[in-house]
C-alpha cells in the first residue's frame, strides 16, 4: 500500500470535507446544499492520483446526505473543555523532547513507537563510536557492552539474565520460537482470535509445514479475565496432545489486556508450554517474569520503552535453552543434546544470539538511554503509566462521548492500558477485501490531510478505532483526533463506503 504524504491537489493542506451532522460545533450550521468545486476538484484530485477512479466516480455515489462544506484546520478542534492538569506531559513536553513534524498529533505510539530527541542523539553516538574503529566493537565490544544492559533490562522486567537475549523485534522472536522448536505432526497449538497476524501466519507455516494443529478460540468482547481464562483451560483440557498456548499479554487490535500472568501459571500447571507474545508488555505494564514463569516471552523495546528500532527481548525459560536457536543460525551452534559444562551452559542462551549475523547493534546500545530518559525525564515507570493510562481512559471516555459509541469494555475487568479501543460510527463493510480497501482509503486520507493516524480495525461485525496516550499527548490531541477521523469517515462516505 502507497501512503501520500504532503499537500492535497488543490495546493491547500486545510481544506476538509465535513458533514453538518457531526461533532457540537457543527451542530445547526448552514446551508447544506453544496460540495464546492473547489473541494470537489480535491477530491477527485486525491482519487485520480490514489485510487485510479475519475471524479464522475465519486459524484455519482454521493447522495443527499452526502453535504459537505468546507472547514479550515482551526475550525476543527471541537469545543471541549481544556484542562492543565497533565503538565509537564502532553504537547508541550512533546514539543520539547521529542522530534515530531510541526503539525504532527502523534496518537499511534501502540504500532511503532517513537524516541526522544536525547535516545536519537544517543544512537548517533553509538554509531559513530563502532564506527572510529569497527573491529574492536565488533569483537571484544559486543560482548562487554551488552552483558550489562541484558543485566538493566532483566531487571526492569525481573528475570534471570541469562534467560534473556536482544533480538530485532516480536516477529522474529517469535519466529525463533516456534519455527526452532522441535514440534512434531500433531502437536496442537492453543491461540485466540486477536492473535496478531504476521503470529498467526508463523502458525499457519508450522502447520503447513509440520502438520500442527491449531484451536483457535473466539473472544466475544464484552468479555471478562474469568472468562477468557475458562476459554483457555477448557481448551488445553479437552484438546489431546495441546503442546502450546499462545497469547499476548496486550493484545493488539482491538487493544485488550489479558490475564498472561494467569495464564502462564495455568500452562505450568498442565505441562504445556506457553508462548506469551508481549509486543506491547516493556515500559507499558508492570512485569515479574520470575512470577509469571512463562516458557517463552517476547516484548518489544521499541514501541512503549523509546528504545529506538529495531530491538525486543525474547526470554526463555532455563529448562527449554536447549530447543531454542537463534534465526539465523549463529556463529555459536549446539544441538539439542550438547550440554556443556559450567558457565558456557549457563550462558549457552545468550552466546547462541550474541552475534547473528553482522547488524546495526546500536539499537541495543541505547537501551540505557532509554531507560536514564524515562528515570531522569519522565520521573520514573510508575509515573509514565499513571498519566498514559489515565489519559486513555479519559480520552477514551471522550472519543465514545463524540462519537456516540462504546469503548471496548471488559465487564468488571479494565482493558485499557495506554491504548483504548473505541468503536466507531460507521459500519459498511463485511467482506475481507472491501475492509482493505476502506482501511487503505482511511490511511491515506487521515495522514495526508490531518497529520495524524489514529488505526482502525473490523472486528466481529464493527468498526474500531485504537487510540495511543503517551507522555507527549494530551486531551487536546484525543479532541484533534476525534476531528480527523470523523472528517475521514465523512470522507469515506463520500466515496460511496458506507
Ligand atoms: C501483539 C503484537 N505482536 C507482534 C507485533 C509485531 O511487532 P514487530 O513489528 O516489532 O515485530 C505487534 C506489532 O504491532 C503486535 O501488536
Amino acid at each position: 500500500m502507497s501512503f501520500l504524504f504532503g499537500r492535497s491537489t488543490n495546493g491547500s493542506s486545510t481544506q476538509k470535507y465535513k458533514s453538518s451532522q457531526f461533532g457540537p460545533r457543527t451542530a445547526g450550521i448552514h446551508n447544506k446544499s453544496h460540495m464546492s468545486t473547489q473541494s470537489h476538484s480535491g477530491a477527485s484530485g486525491l482519487l485520480n492520483r490514489t485510487t485510479g477512479f475519475n471524479s464522475h466516480d465519486t459524484s455519482s455515489s454521493l447522495t443527499e446526505e452526502d453535504d459537505f462544506e468546507i472547514i479550515t484546520m482551526e475550525d476543527a478542534l471541537p469545543d471541549v473543555e481544556t484542562t492543565d492538569q497533565e503538565v509537564p506531559f502532553g504537547r508541550k513536553f512533546g514539543k520539547k523532547y521529542f522530534g515530531f513534524g510541526e503539525k504532527v498529533r502523534n496518537l499511534n505510539h501502540g504500532s511503532f513507537g517513537a524516541i526522544p530527541n536525547a535516545v536519537l542523539d544517543a544512537r548517533v553516538r553509538h554509531m559513530k563510536d563502532i564506527q572510529l574503529f569497527p573491529d574492536p566493537f565488533f569483537k571484544t565490544g559486543i560482548f562487554n557492552q551488552i552483558a550489562p544492559i541484558r543485566k538493566q533490562v532483566a531487571e526492569l522486567v525481573d528475570a534471570d539474565p541469562d534467560n534473556l537475549v536482544f533480538v530485532t523485534n516480536a516477529t522474529t522472536a517469535v519466529n525463533t520460537i516456534l519455527r526452532s522448536y522441535p514440534f512434531k505432526k500433531g502437536d496442537t497449538f492453543i491461540i485466540c482470535n486477536t492473535i496478531y497476524g504476521s503470529c498467526r501466519n508463523t502458525i499457519q507455516f508450522l502447520q503447513d509445514r509440520v502438520g500442527v494443529k491449531v484451536v483457535e478460540l473466539t473472544f466475544t468482547y464484552p468479555m471478562n479475565h474469568a472468562e477468557i481464562l475458562d476459554l483457555f483451560t477448557s481448551a488445553i483440557d479437552s484438546y489431546e496432545n495441546v503442546r502450546m498456548a499462545f497469547f499476548d499479554t496486550v493484545s493488539s487490535m482491538p487493544a485488550a489486556t489479558i490475564p498472561w500472568e494467569e495464564l502462564c501459571h495455568i500452562c505450568r500447571d498442565r505441562g504445556v508450554l506457553s508462548m506469551v507474545d508481549g509486543a506491547h508488555a516493556i515500559g507499558l505494564i508492570p512485569l515479574s517474569l520470575r512470577t509469571a514463569r512463562p516458557d517463552f516471552f517476547t516484548s518489544n523495546l521499541h514501541k512503549w520503552l523509546f528504545t529506538p528500532n529495531s530491538v525486543a527481548l525474547l526470554y526463555v525459560d532455563r529448562s527449554q535453552h536447549h530447543y531454542v536457536h537463534s534465526l539465523p543460525v549463529s556463529a555459536v551452534y549446539l544441538d539439542d543434546n550438547t550440554t556443556l559444562s559450567g558457565d558456557k551452559e549457563q550462558s549457552r542462551l545468550a552466546d547462541t544470539f550474541l552475534y547473528t549475523g553482522t547488524i546495526d547493534y546500536s539499537a541495543i546500545l541505547t537501551i540505557p538511554d532509554s531507560i536514564k530518559f524515562r528515570n531522569e525525564v519522565c520521573g520514573g515507570e510508575e509515573r509514565i503509566r499513571q498519566y498514559c493510562t489515565d489519559l486513555a481512559t479519559r480520552g477514551g471516555a471522550l472519543v465514545a462521548k463524540e462519537f456516540g459509541t462504546e469503548i471496548l469494555s471488559g465487564k468488571e475487568d479494565n482493558l485499557i492500558t495506554s491504548m483504548v479501543t473505541v468503536a466507531l460510527p460507521y459500519n459498511p463493510a463485511d467482506s475481507p477485501s472491501l475492509q482493505g480497501e476502506i482501511n487503505g482509503k482511511y490511511i491515506e486520507y487521515i495522514i495526508r490531510e490531518w497529520n495524524t493516524f489514529v488505526p482502525i480495525s473490523y472486528y466481529k461485525g464493527q468498526w474500531w478505532s485504537r487510540w495511543s496516550a503517551q507522555v507527549y499527548v494530551d486531551i487536546d490531541d484525543f479532541k484533534y483526533g476525534i476531528r480527523a477521523v470523523l472528517n475521514t469517515l465523512e470522507y469515506l462516505k463520500s466515496l460511496g463506503y458506507k
